[in-house]
C-alpha cells in the first residue's frame, strides 16, 4: 500500500495533553494502526518531531516509544522543509509566540485551546493563519465526548421539539496538593500563568454551544476563587490567585439562556464531570461524558408535588438510554484525522483559529461581565 509522510512538530508533548491525548493516544495510535486511510488509497504516516525545552525529558519520552526525532530548538525545528505542521500543547501563555514563529514558518497550524491569552492576539493569528494560506485548526475535543454527539444527534433529529432549555454542570474536585497531590497543574491556578477556570473552560463552553445549539450572543458570570490557597508540584505552598469557578448564562440566538457551572472546586464525585440537561416542548435529554438519557412527553408520569409522601416511583430508571449506534474513536484523534485531511485532501474543517478565538473572545467578555457586574452582549468578530 502507497504510504504518504506528512511532518508534524509537536511543542508541549512533555504536558499532559500533549503526551497522553495527542502523541499516544492520537498520533502514535494513528501510526499503529498503519497510518490514515486517505481517499486515493494511500496511508498517511505521522513522522513526529518532538520539540520542548527539556532534552532530558523529550530523549525520555522519544526513546520510550521508538522516536529519534526530538530537539530543544524549535526555530531549527521550524525550518526544516520536511515539517509541514506546528501542533502547539505548551502552557497557554506560550502559545502565542510559538504559533507567530510557525505562522512565519510556513507552517498549518494545530494547536490546544485557548489559542491565545487575550483576543487581539487570538483574531491576529488567525489574521496571519489566513494571510499566510496555512490551514489551522484548533482542538475542540468536547464536541466528540460521546454524550454530546448524541445530544448533537437529538438536536439535529428534532428530538426536542422547541427547545426550551439547556444546562451544564461541570464540576469535580481538585485536591490542594497537601494532603493529596493535585490532579491539575499549579499553573492552572495562578493569573500570571496564563491559569483560570474561565479561560480554559469558556472557550470550550462556546464551541459546544455553538456548534450544537447556535451561536452566543450574550454572556453573564460570576468568577470567584473558591480554594485560596494551594501546594505546587514542589510541595510548596502559593496563593491561587487565578478563579477556580464561574457560573456562566450563556445567551443564544433564539433566546435559550444556558446557565453552565465550572468548577473544580466541588467536593464529593457527582453523576457524571460535566452533566448537560435539555428540555423541550417533545421531551427532555441529559447529556454526560458518554451516556445520554432521554424521556419523551407522552412517557413522561404524571408528577404530584407532595414532599409529605415518599416519591414511589424511580424516575431515573424510567428514562430511555440512547444507543451508540456508531463507534466512538477517541476524541483528540478523531479531530487529529480531521486536521490531517483538511491539510492533506482538503477536506472542509470548521474549527479553526476564527472558531478559537471565538472561544477567547468568550472567555475575555465573560471575565469582563464578572468584574463589571453585568450582561455583555457578543459582538461578530
Ligand atoms: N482540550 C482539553 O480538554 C484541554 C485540557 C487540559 C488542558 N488543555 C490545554 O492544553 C495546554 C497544556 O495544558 P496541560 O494541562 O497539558 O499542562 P502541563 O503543565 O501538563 O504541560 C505544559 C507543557 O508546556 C511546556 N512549557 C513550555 N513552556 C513552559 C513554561 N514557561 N512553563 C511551564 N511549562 C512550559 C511544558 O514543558 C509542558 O510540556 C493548555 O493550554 C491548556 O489550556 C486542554
Amino acid at each position: 500500500m502507497d504510504r504518504r509522510t506528512i511532518g508534524i512538530a509537536l511543542g508541549g508533548v512533555t504536558g499532559r495533553m500533549g503526551y497522553r491525548q495527542h502523541l499516544v493516544r492520537s498520533l502514535l495510535a494513528i501510526r499503529e494502526a498503519g497510518g490514515l486511510p486517505l481517499r486515493d488509497g494511500s496511508r498517511l504516516w505521522p513522522e513526529l518531531a518532538l520539540v520542548g525545552r527539556s532534552e532530558a525529558k523529550l530523549r525520555e519520552i522519544a526513546e520510550r516509544h521508538g522516536l529519534t526525532d526530538w530537539s530543544t530548538d524549535l526555530t531549527a525545528t521550524l525550518a526544516r522543509p520536511d515539517i509541514q505542521i506546528y501542533f502547539d500543547a505548551q502552557v497557554t501563555s506560550q502559545r502565542e509566540k510559538a504559533l507567530r514563529m510557525a505562522i512565519d514558518a510556513g507552517k498549518h497550524i494545530y494547536t490546544e485551546k485557548p489559542i491565545a491569552e487575550d483576543l487581539a492576539a487570538a483574531v491576529d493569528l488567525a489574521r496571519l493563519a489566513d494571510g499566510a494560506g496555512l490551514k489551522h485548526g484548533v482542538v475542540q475535543d468536547k464536541l466528540f465526548l460521546p454524550g454530546l454527539r448524541k445530544l448533537d444527534r437529538l438536536v439535529k433529529g428534532g428530538f426536542f421539539g422547541r427547545i426550551l432549555s439547556i444546562r451544564g454542570e461541570f464540576g469535580y474536585w481538585v485536591f490542594e496538593g497537601d494532603w493529596q497531590p493535585a490532579q491539575r497543574p499549579s499553573w492552572n491556578y495562578r493569573a500570571a500563568d496564563g491559569g483560570g477556570i474561565v479561560v480554559d473552560m469558556f472557550p470550550h463552553w462556546h464551541y459546544v454551544l455553538e456548534q450544537i445549539f447556535g451561536r452566543v450572543n450574550a454572556v453573564t458570570a460570576h468568577v470567584t476563587t473558591h480554594v485560596p490557597t494551594r501546594w505546587d508540584e514542589n510541595g510548596d505552598a502559593y496563593e491561587a490567585t487565578a478563579d477556580d469557578a464561574a457560573y456562566g448564562i450563556f445567551q443564544l440566538e433564539g433566546g435559550v439562556g444556558p446557565p453552565i457551572n465550572s468548577s473544580r472546586a466541588v467536593p464529593g464525585c457527582p453523576h457524571e464531570l460535566l452533566e448537560v440537561p435539555g428540555a423541550g416542548t417533545e421531551g427532555s435529554a441529559v447529556a454526560g461524558l458518554r451516556n445520554c438519557r432521554i424521556q419523551h412527553r407522552a412517557t413522561t408520569p404524571k408528577p404530584v408535588w407532595n414532599p409529605d409522601l415518599p416519591v414511589t416511583e424511580d424516575f431515573r430508571s424510567q428514562w430511555q438510554v440512547v444507543p451508540d449506534n456508531e463507534e466512538f474513536d477517541n476524541g483528540f484523534k478523531a479531530q487529529w484525522e480531521l486536521f490531517l485531511r483538511h491539510v492533506v485532501e482538503d477536506e472542509p474543517y470548521t474549527w479553526d483559529l476564527w472558531a478559537g478565538a471565538r472561544g477567547v473572545q468568550l472567555a475575555e467578555l465573560g471575565l469582563q461581565s464578572a468584574r463589571e457586574g453585568r450582561r455583555i452582549e457578543v459582538p461578530e468578530l
